[in-house]
């Protein structure tokens, strides 16, 4: 049975690898657990909390001799020099710009496996780390502007006058990008976002924000993330970021593409734009930033009164959260690692997410793996993507004419049908105008638990079913069961849907 090191990080990170909630877990995989004194003490998880979940607390050499060491950042040396020749360490070890690092751990015999590596495909996303720190840094992201910013998010009508909403402006709607639309339209704010996608319109636009398209076309993704963009279309988005600059108040940048240097996206000319007070945050500043004047880890004020946050611990400033996710995204990979649940380690590099993670082994640098292959994004059908907000209408002379052709058919059926047809078909297709209109004036977010409600409507079919039961015939009768059984099915399963739907928004005990 395999022993687990979860070790302090360095001064600075105040995340850790595994939270107590999630020790448990990992030793119901059959391993034991060594978490270094303190490991968990910046984010409020003390020594106690991991002892009762089953771990042994440990001085730091004990915890780095595991088997298996977690962490969230990548070692130093003197901590390389703590692991155990041929250990496995699992971190965030950036293998794309770290080749040193990957040379001294296949030195050293460590197996390691980068989990900023994990693939952006359906089967890793429980596992994606990149993910649920960007998550929680997009909303940090916009905590943070809300704190520098001397004003209400939300618009009012005061006794003291009217107030306007802010307006915020995301560059790239990627997870941190859709995280920070999310949190600035719940606070009120007036949100728009761009991103190369055009796919991704429909996400900003159910979590409250307006998508501005920027007309050229770019190349679709084959991995999950963006390809980098031509010339025509940053000249086309320049032209969108000065116009908006000068109109928010805040803007928040999380535009990045695998493997290159941050797009710049704001120059120094939109910043001076921007009115005293508005606030920046570049989430990119640690990879060169989107913004001109933006520094890593800094905040900056410009001469014209505006705030530049390019701070790069977004996620570490909430630990709690983001060690509590770190670890399940551990915990998951555990579980893909370690399939007979008996603590026994077993690395499979014939499964693509394993192997994509694994970037040294046996001595030998196994980076980059082999690449991984998704669809991501249905292909465009033409060169040009559309823009996405403008949804395909007909022409008004189309309309009309389907218009007609429908009252036609509809006085056609009325005139030559036996009765009881008109009236029928008179019921539905009132049915279907009334239901276009009020499914058509719900929210985005709540046509999934709409949709299950309305396979009640499944309701009338029984209740027909169990009229024709009772027929004389054997086949009716067979048909009529059949369909108590589906309808039932469709009755059951839209209500179980509609409540797992419904049990996401409610707030703890409040049934
Ligand atoms: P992501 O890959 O999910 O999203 C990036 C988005 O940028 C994609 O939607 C992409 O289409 C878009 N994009 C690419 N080129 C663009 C361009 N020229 N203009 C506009 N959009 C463009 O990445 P994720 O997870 O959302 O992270 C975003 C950024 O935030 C990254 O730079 C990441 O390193 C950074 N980050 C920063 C943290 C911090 O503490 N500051 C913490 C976590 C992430």
């Amino acid at each position: 049975m395999a022993r687990i090191g979860i070790v302090a990080e360095q001064p600075g990170e105040s995340r850790v690898a595994v939270s107590p909630m999630t020790v448990a877990k990992i030793r119901a995989l059959g391993y034991d657990v060594l978490v270094e004194t303190d490991a968990g003490a910046r984010s409020s998880f003390p020594d106690a909390a991991y002892l009762e979940s089953g771990a042994v607390v440990a001085a730091r050499s004990e915890a780095w001799s595991a088997e298996i060491v977690l962490k969230v950042n990548a070692p130093t040396d003197d901590e390389l020099a703590l692991l155990q020749p041929g250990a496995t360490l699992i971190a965030l070890l950036s293998p794309a710009l770290r080749p040193e690092l990957l040379e001294r751990l296949a030195e050293r015999d460590i197996t390691a496996l980068a989990l900023d590596a994990v693939p952006r495909i359906s089967r890793a996303q429980s596992m994606d780390v990149l993910s649920s720190m960007g998550n929680i840094a997009g909303y940090r992201a916009v905590v943070e502007a809300a704190n520098e910013f001397g004003r209400f998010f939300t618009g009012q009508v005061t006794a003291a006058g009217k107030v306007p909403p802010a307006k915020v402006l995301v560059a790239g709607a990627g997870v941190a990008g859709l995280a920070a639309i999310g949190a600035a339209s719940s606070l009120g704010a007036i949100v728009r976002a761009t991103d190369p996608r055009p796919e991704v319109a429909d996400q900003v636009a159910s979590i409250g924000g307006a998508y501005l398209p920027v007309d050229v076309a770019v190349d679709a993704s084959t991995d999950g993330y963006a390809k980098a963009t031509s010339e025509a279309y940053d000249r086309r988005a320049a032209e969108l970021y000065s116009e908006q600059a000068a109109d928010v108040d805040i803007v928040i940048t999380t535009a990045l593409i695998p493997g290159r240097a941050a797009p710049r996206l704001l120059t120094a000319a939109d910043v001076a734009s921007m009115k005293p007070g508005s606030v920046i945050v570049d989430m990119a500043a640690g990879q060169g930033g989107n913004v001109e004047g933006s520094v890593a880890g800094e905040r900056v004020v410009t001469e014209n009164g505006v705030v530049i946050l390019g701070y790069t611990d977004l996620a570490g400033r909430l630990p709690q959260q983001a060690s509590q996710l770190y670890g399940t995204n551990l915990l998951n990979l555990l579980t893909l690692l370690t399939p007979q649940k008996d603590g026994v380690f077993a690395l499979d590099e014939a499964d693509t997410v394993q192997r994509a993670v694994m970037v040294t082994r046996g001595g030998e640098v196994t980076w980059p793996p082999p690449p991984v292959q998704v669809s991501a994004a249905p292909a465009p059908a033409t060169a040009a993507p559309a823009p996405a907000p403008e949804k395909k209408t007909l022409s008004p002379r189309a309309k009309n004419g389907l218009i007609a052709l429908g009252i036609a058919a509809l006085f056609l059926v009325c005139a030559v049908a036996p009765p009881p047809l008109p009236q029928h078909f008179l019921v539905l297709t009132l049915s279907v105008v009334i239901g276009f209109y009020v499914i058509g004036k719900v929210a985005h977010a709540l046509h999934t638990p709409l949709m299950s409600v309305t396979n009640a409507i499944s309701g009338i079919i029984v209740v027909g079913a169990m009229v024709q039961i009772t027929a004389e015939n054997l086949v009716v009768q067979i048909l009529a069961a059949a369909a108590v059984l589906l309808a039932s099915i469709n009755v059951f399963g839209g209500f179980a849907v509609t409540r797992r739907m419904l049990a996401m928004f409610s707030k703890g005990d409040d049934k």
